[in-house]
């Protein structure tokens, strides 16, 4: 018996989506590796659900630069399994890690990535217990999209209760939850999204919706306190005309140049470049919202580990209605 089948039936191996390199989904490929040992403030983790973000296509990929930058790994990535955003159930522990036990249902984000594989090693600053009555897939639909959204209207776009709110991109990842959430706050919601998805962002509440394909929202006549461009398709200077006074306009996309740029504006009206960074406290307020029902993720597609680069590419082609959710 060689080795390699030794381990694997001893349990010290797992299925990975491993690579080496940044490149196409091409450079992705399902492995066999050795199982990850906890450290002492480790959770070794058994993945039942992991989702897949823009980030994940970044960090494949390794562009824009500010991705190798923010990752580590100029050259060679040096995270090389994907997918920050996972679900499963506490295996072991190590011996300083106090809030969680074996057996535990947990979800939450890994920021050097790791959950594209059957098993793997987290911190417990950004994971939380799972509530009973949430899926493992709905739970690991959320952590990153939902803390990108919370922060675009909350953080970044001060959104009081009340005001009036432009999505833009409001039928993707981070779209569906900010509708939701914005809704939750207060907020009188506008999302722009393509005909076929009028339907879904109005039964995630949005009280207007906007068809992008047959109107140009920034020609529109009302106006708007607070609009976040999610998927970066319009520009500060052409929404301008449609914010109230005071109003703000936040968009995901992200470089140090436009954060220059947003710094040395001038006038009453703000621009917002936003980076997100997770806080458990942004992840305990998505979890409530989870737990009382009142945040539906939506999952477009479901795959199985083998097939995450076929997730990527359609990622990639940017028409995802809510999630993708790889299942272990
Ligand atoms: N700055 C940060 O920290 C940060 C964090 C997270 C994400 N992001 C960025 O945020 C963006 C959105 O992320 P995501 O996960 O929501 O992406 P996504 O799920 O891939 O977005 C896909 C959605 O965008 C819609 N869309 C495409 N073109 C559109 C247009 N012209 N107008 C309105 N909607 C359009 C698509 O609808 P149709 O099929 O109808 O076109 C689809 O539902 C990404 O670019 C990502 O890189 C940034």
């Amino acid at each position: 018996m060689n080795m390699f089948i030794f381990a694997s039936m001893l349990g010290f191996e797992m299925k990975a989506v491993y690579r080496e390199v940044y490149g196409p989904p091409e450079v992705l490929e399902l492995k066999e590796i050795e199982k990850p040992v906890p450290m002492d403030n480790e959770i070794l983790m058994k993945v039942h659900a992991a989702s897949v973000n823009r980030a994940d296509s970044h960090g494949m990929r390794g562009t824009p630069f500010m991705a190798r930058i923010i990752l580590g790994g100029l050259r060679k990535p040096k995270t090389k399994i994907l997918g920050y955003d996972f679900a499963g159930q506490v295996e072991s522990v190590g011996k300083d890690v106090t809030e969680f036990k074996q057996g535990d249902e947990v979800f939450g984000t890994n920021k050097v990535a790791g959950g594209f594989a059957e098993y793997l090693c987290v911190l417990e600053d950004l994971m939380l217990i799972k509530p009973p009555n949430v899926s493992f897939e709905d739970a690991a639909s959320v952590p990153g999209a939902g803390v990108t959204a919370l922060q675009c209207l909350q953080k970044y776009g001060e959104m009081q209760s009340g005001e009036d709110v432009l999505i833009n991109g409001a039928s993707g990842g981070v779209g569906t939850l900010a509708v939701q959430i914005a809704k939750d706050k207060g907020a009188t919601v506008t999302g722009v999204c393509s005909t076929s998805n009028l339907d879904m962002v109005r039964s995630l509440g949005a009280d207007e919706v906007i068809d992008y394909t047959k109107e140009n929202f920034t020609q529109s006549e009302q106006r708007y306190d607070l609009i976040v461009d999610v998927v970066a398709k319009s520009s500060f200077s052409d929404c301008k005309p449609i914010l109230n006074s005071n109003g703000r306009y936040v968009t995901t996309e992200f470089s140090p140049g436009l954060a220059i740029k947003a710094k040395t504006a001038r006038g009453d009206k703000k621009f917002l470049p936003m980076l997100a960074s997770p806080e458990k406290d942004d992840l305990i307020y998505l979890k409530d919202l989870l737990e009382s029902g009142k945040l539906k993720p939506v999952i477009d597609q479901r795959y199985s580990l083998d097939k995450v680069p076929d997730a990527i590419r359609y990622l990639e082609e940017g028409h995802v209605k809510g999630k993708l959710i790889i299942n272990m």
